[in-house]
C-alpha cells in the first residue's frame, strides 16, 4: 500500500505536459498543449493538454483525465503502477505503509503461482522448440495448421511431452514445491503421493493475464483419438480466475483500442488464426462460456463487440446468452455468422487476409437482423411462430439500459417485422417492468411509468445561445484581470490546482476551448473572443481602451455598451434556478456569474448538438455504421451534459 501523502506528492510533481510528452509529440497552442491522440487513429490533432488544470482531454474519441489517469491507460498500469511509475520519472521514493499479514500472504502465494506458471510455459516452449519429440510431433503440427514462427512465438505456444511427470520433475528438481504444482494444476497427486502431469502430450496454449504474465494453459490433443478430451485446461486458481480472463486479450487490447471494436471469437485457434490474417483485435473465452465479467473486461477497451460464429447453426441459439449480457452492459453486439461447416480459423486458413477482411465487413450484422433471419427462417408464416421470434427480440431490446437506444432498436424491429412501433414500446416497457419489480417489489404499488416515444417528444424551448455569448465577453471587458479560483466555487479541478486562481478572461477561454470547442454564432461577439485568445497568447490582457478605441466601430460600439452594463443582462441561468440579480461589487458574485455563465451556455449548446442527432438519427435513416457512431455521440453529450449539470448545481448551491 502506498502511502497517501506520498500518492499526493506524486500527483502535485508529475506535470502532465511531461508525462504525456514522453509519448506524444505536443505542439503550443494558447494555454493548452496539442497534438495526436495516442488512443485512437487520427490526422489532425485534437488531443488537448492544459498544464494549469493539470489534465488531457481528446475531443476526437473523449479519454480525458489525469497524469495518472493517462499513464493507467497508455501503459495499461492500475492505478499503484501508474503512482510507482510516477514516482520513479520524478524520484520521488515511495516507502510502502506494511501490508496485513494476510495480505503480504496472498500476495506472496499469487506470486509464487505465477512464478511456476512461468517456469512450466518456459518449460513447454522449450520443449516445442528444441526437443526432437517436440519439433517432430508439436512444430510441424502447429506447421500443418499454418501457424507461422512469429505467431508461434507472439503466442508463446508450447508443448507437453509424452511423459508422466517431465514437467512435475523439472519443477520440483528447479526447487518449486509441490504444493505449487498442486494449486496450479500443473499436476495432480495419485494416492500414493506421488505426482503426474495434467498436460502430456499436447500442444499448449498459454493463457496471459492482461499485463502479459502466464497465469493458465489450454493444451490440445494431437491426435483424433475419442476417448480422450480434446482439449484440458488448467482449473481456476488463485492467480487464474476463468471468468474474468480473455484468452488473446493480451496481445489483441492495443489494436482493440486503435479499432475501437474487439471481435470474439470461439477457441484459442481462432484467435491465432485472425491475428495472423492481420486481425489483432480478436479475444476468445477460454474454458467457459461467455461471463459477464469478460464482457466487462472488453468494454475497458471499447464499446463495441462483434460476435462471430461458427457455420454450424446448432450451438447459435444457445449463444443468443451472449448477445444479450453484451446489450445488458450497455455495449454495442454485432455478429458475423460463417458458411456452413467454416469456423473463422478454417476460413482464415483457405483465404487471403484481404479477402477474410471484406468478409468481416460485408457479413457484419446488427444483433435485430441477425436473430430475426435465424428465428424467421424457422416460423415460415406460421403467426404464432411469428409472434415467438418479436417477443424473442423484444426481450433482448429490453435489456439495453439506454432508453434512446432502446427507440432505436425497436424502430428497427418494427420496420423489419412490420410490426407496429407502439405496441413494440409498450411490451418492452412491460418486460422492463417485471423485471424492475423482481429486484424492487416495494415498487408494485406504482403506476405504469407512460413509455416516451419519439412523436410525443416535446420540444426543448430554443433559448438564444448568443444571450450568453454576449454577457460572457460583457464579464470579459468589464472584469478580466479579476482573479479568482474556480476550484472554490464547486468546480472540479484536479487536485494539484486547489490552490491556483485564474483571471476571468483566461477562465472563461479555457472553459470554451476545454471539453468540446465551443464556438461562438454571433460574428461580433466572436471577433472579441478571437482578439482575447490572440491577446492571451502574448501573454498580455487587452485594457478597456484597447476595445473603446478598436478600429473597427461594430467593436468599440458594443464594447461601450457592455462596458456600461453594471448587472447581469442575461442571467438566465440565474432565473431559472431563482437567484436574484446581484450587483456585481463582490468577486464572489462576479466569479459565480462567471462560472454559471459558461456552463448553461455549454449545456445549452450541448443539448442542440444532441437535438441535432436525435434528428439524423430519425428522420434521416442513415446506415447501420453511421448510426451507431450516432448514437456513441449522443451518449458521450449526454454524459457530457449531466456532469455540466452537476457542476451547475454545485455553483447554485455554493459549493
Ligand atoms: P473447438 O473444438 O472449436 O477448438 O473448441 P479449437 O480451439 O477451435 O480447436 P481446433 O480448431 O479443433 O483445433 C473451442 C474452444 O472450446 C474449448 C477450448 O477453449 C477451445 O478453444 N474446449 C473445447 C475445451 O475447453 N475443451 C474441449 O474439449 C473442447
Ligand atoms: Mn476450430
Amino acid at each position: 500500500m502506498i502511502p497517501r501523502h506520498t500518492i499526493q506528492q506524486v500527483l502535485d510533481t508529475a506535470r502532465i505536459e511531461e508525462v504525456v510528452g514522453d509519448f506524444v509529440r505536443l505542439k503550443k497552442r494558447g494555454v493548452n498543449q496539442i497534438g495526436n491522440c495516442p488512443f485512437h487513429n487520427e490526422k489532425t490533432p485534437s488531443f488537448t493538454v492544459s498544464p494549469a488544470k493539470g489534465i488531457f482531454k481528446c475531443f476526437g474519441c473523449g479519454e480525458a483525465g489525469s497524469s495518472v489517469d493517462f499513464v493507467m491507460k497508455h501503459e495499461h498500469l492500475t492505478f499503484p503502477q501508474a503512482v510507482h511509475y510516477l514516482a520513479k520519472k520524478y524520484n520521488i521514493e515511495i516507502e510502502e505503509e506494511a501490508q496485513s499479514q494476510e495480505q503480504i500472504q496472498a500476495e506472496t502465494e499469487r506470486e509464487s503461482l505465477m512464478s511456476v506458471t512461468q517456469f512450466a510455459a518456459r518449460y513447454f516452449t522449450e520443449q516445442l522448440h528444441q526437443s526432437p519429440e517436440g519439433q517432430a510431433v508439436a512444430l510441424s503440427y502447429f506447421n500443418e495448421r499454418g501457424f507461422r514462427p512469429e505467431v508461434i512465438k507472439i503466442f508463446q505456444l508450447g508443448y507437453s511431452p509424452e511423459s508422466w511427470d517431465a514437467l512435475s520433475s523439472a519443477a520440483l528438481a528447479a526447487g518449486y514445491s509441490k504444493e505449487l504444482l498442486l494449486k496450479t494444476g500443473l499436476s495432480i497427486e495419485k494416492d500414493n503421493g506421488q505426482l503426474y502431469d495434467r498436460f502430456r502430450q499436447r500442444v499448449m496454449f498459454p493463457i496471459h493475464s492482461v499485463s502479459g504474465r502466464t497465469i493458465g494453459f489450454g493444451g490440445r490433443i494431437l491426435t483424433s483419438d475419442k476417448n480422450k478430451p480434446k482439449y484440458v485446461n488448467s482449473p481456476e486458481s488463485s492467480i487464474y480466475d476463468k471468468s474474468n480472463v480473455l484468452f488473446g486479450l493480451f496481445t489483441a487490447k492495443n489494436a482493440i483500442l486503435k479499432h475501437d471494436n474487439c471481435f470474439l471469437v470461439e477457441g484459442y485457434t481462432d484467435v491465432i488464426s485472425l491475428f495472423q490474417s492481420g486481425i489483432e483485435n480478436v479475444v476468445s473465452s477460454s474454458g467457459t462460456s461467455l461471463t459477464t465479467g469478460q464482457i466487462k473486461l472488453i468494454k475497458r477497451y471499447t464499446p463495441n463487440i462483434t460476435i462471430l460464429y461458427d457455420g454450424d447453426a446448432a450451438g447459435i441459439k444457445a449463444s443468443f446468452r451472449g448477445i444479450d449480457m453484451i446489450l445488458e452492459e450497455g455495449m454495442n453486439v454485432r455478429v458475423v455468422l460463417f458458411p456452413q461447416g467454416e469456423d473463422p480459423d478454417s476460413y482464415a486458413r483457405t483465404h487471403s487476409s484481404s479477402e477474410m477482411l471484406q468478409f468481416l465487413q460485408d457479413q457484419t450484422t446488427d444483433f435485430i437482423h441477425f436473430k430475426a433471419d435465424l428465428l424467421s427462417s424457422d416460423a415460415g408464416n406460421d403467426p404464432i411462430k411469428k409472434a415467438s421470434v418479436v417477443r424473442e427480440i423484444v426481450t433482448s431490446i429490453a435489456l439495453v439500459p439506454e432508453q434512446l437506444n432502446r427507440l432505436f432498436f425497436i424502430r428497427e424491429t418494427s420496420e423489419l417485422l412490420q410490426v407496429q412501433e407502439e405496441m413494440l414500446v409498450s411490451e418492452v416497457a412491460k418486460i422492463r417492468r417485471r423485471a424492475h419489480l423482481k429486484t424492487h417489489p416495494e415498487d408494485q404499488a406504482l403506476p405504469e411509468l407512460p413509455t416516451p416515444q419519439f412523436k410525443q417528444e416535446v420540444a426543448v424551448p430554443e433559448i438564444d445561445t448568443q444571450l450568453f455569448e454576449k454577457e460572457m465577453i460583457r464579464l470579459m471587458l468589464n472584469y478580466g484581470k479579476l482573479m479568482f479560483n474556480p476550484a472554490q466555487s464547486g468546480i472540479e479541478m484536479p487536485e494539484s490546482d486547489s490552490e491556483t486562481s485564474i483571471s476571468v478572461v483566461q477562465f472563461i477561454l479555457d472553459e470554451l476551448h476545454f471539453d468540446q470547442e465551443m464556438l461562438f454564432e454571433n460574428p461580433l461577439y466572436k471577433q472579441f473572443l478571437e482578439e482575447y485568445q490572440t491577446a492571451l497568447q502574448s501573454e498580455t490582457l487587452p485594457s478597456e481602451q484597447y476595445f473603446t478605441q478598436h478600429t473597427d466601430e461594430n467593436i468599440r460600439k458594443a464594447a461601450s455598451e457592455l462596458l456600461s452594463t453594471p448587472y447581469n443582462i442575461s442571467p438566465n441561468w440565474l432565473d431559472k434556478h431563482k437567484i436574484e440579480i446581484q450587483l456585481e461589487t463582490h468577486p464572489e458574485v462576479i466569479s459565480r456569474a462567471c462560472i454559471g455563465t459558461v456552463y448553461d451556455f455549454k449545456i445549452r449548446k450541448v443539448k442542440k448538438w444532441k437535438k441535432e442527432i436525435e434528428e439524423k438519427l430519425s428522420h434521416e435513416e442513415p446506415d447501420e455504421l453511421s448510426r451507431q457512431a450516432l448514437l456513441q455521440k449522443w451518449l458521450t453529450l449526454k454524459t457530457f451534459e449531466s456532469k455540466l449539470n452537476a457542476t451547475l448545481g454545485r455553483i447554485i448551491t455554493g459549493g
